[in-house]
């Protein structure tokens, strides 16, 4: 694992690498991103999920958002947490053992062809990698029904001319954390290229966090 995160500078994110760094943080991932909680509302509030949707939590993690999701669309309706980190993906599924049941949690890369889930939406926290791999938000659109809501909270870059110690100082404490620093400046241009209408409703932590709302490509 690089210490400087000068690997990050590479154009395409790296899944083996991701895997093999998420090994060593999954333990201690939840205590790094407590601060970040309040955010996590915000976003899942941006989805407007209603009871019995379908919804996927992309790249879930330790699944922090799993519970907020399951609560939104009730016993009625279905939560797909998608993660490609074995060691991730068993804290989340011990975080959902006691809930409901309305939670699945698929150990897979989100570029896997066999995700066909028609979602109503789609929700995505600190997924850097997946909004830079092109096969993974190709996949993403299969996976979902056309103009599916999306809501996406993540690491944004300040303009350089004055931001740049903010993003230096965020590009290093976030180096482990994602592969590639593509597109910081506007981390959902490749989901624009394809036709997602994204718009920034929030900033937070001096601007150096986002959150986004929009829709999916209509077809
Ligand atoms: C910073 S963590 C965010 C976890 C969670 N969404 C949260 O809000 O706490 C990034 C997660 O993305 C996962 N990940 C990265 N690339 C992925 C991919 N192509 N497919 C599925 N999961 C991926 C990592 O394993 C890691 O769990």
């Amino acid at each position: 694992m690089s210490l400087s995160g000068l690997d990050n500078l590479d154009a395409q994110p790296d899944a083996d690498r991701s895997v093999r760094a998420y090994r060593r943080l999954a333990k201690g991932y939840d205590r790094t991103c407590t601060w970040i909680e309040a955010l996590r509302h915000v976003a899942v509030e941006g989805l407007q999920l209603q009871p019995g949707e379908t919804v996927l939590d992309v790249a879930c993690g330790t699944g922090p958002t799993l519970p907020l999701l399951a609560r939104k669309v009730g016993i009625q309706g279905r939560v797909i947490g998608i993660e490609h980190s074995p060691e991730m993906a068993q804290l989340a599924r011990q975080r959902m053992a006691s809930d409901g049941g309305n939670v699945s949690i698929v150990v897979a890369g989100m570029a896997d062809p066999r995700h066909v889930y028609a979602a109503d939406a789609v929700l995505m926290c600190y997924t850097q990698d997946v909004l830079q791999s092109s096969a993974a938000l190709d996949q993403l659109i299969k996976a979902c029904k056309p103009g599916a809501r999306i809501a996406i909270l993540g690491m944004i870059t300040l303009p350089w001319l004055w931001g740049w110690p903010v993003n230096l100082f965020n590009m290093y404490r976030a180096r482990h954390y994602m592969t590639t620093f593509r597109n910081l400046d506007r981390p959902y241009r490749l989901l624009e290229q394809r036709g997602a209408r994204i718009s920034v409703v929030d900033t937070a932590l001096w601007g150096s966090a986002y959150i986004a709302v929009g829709t999916l490509p209509a077809a």
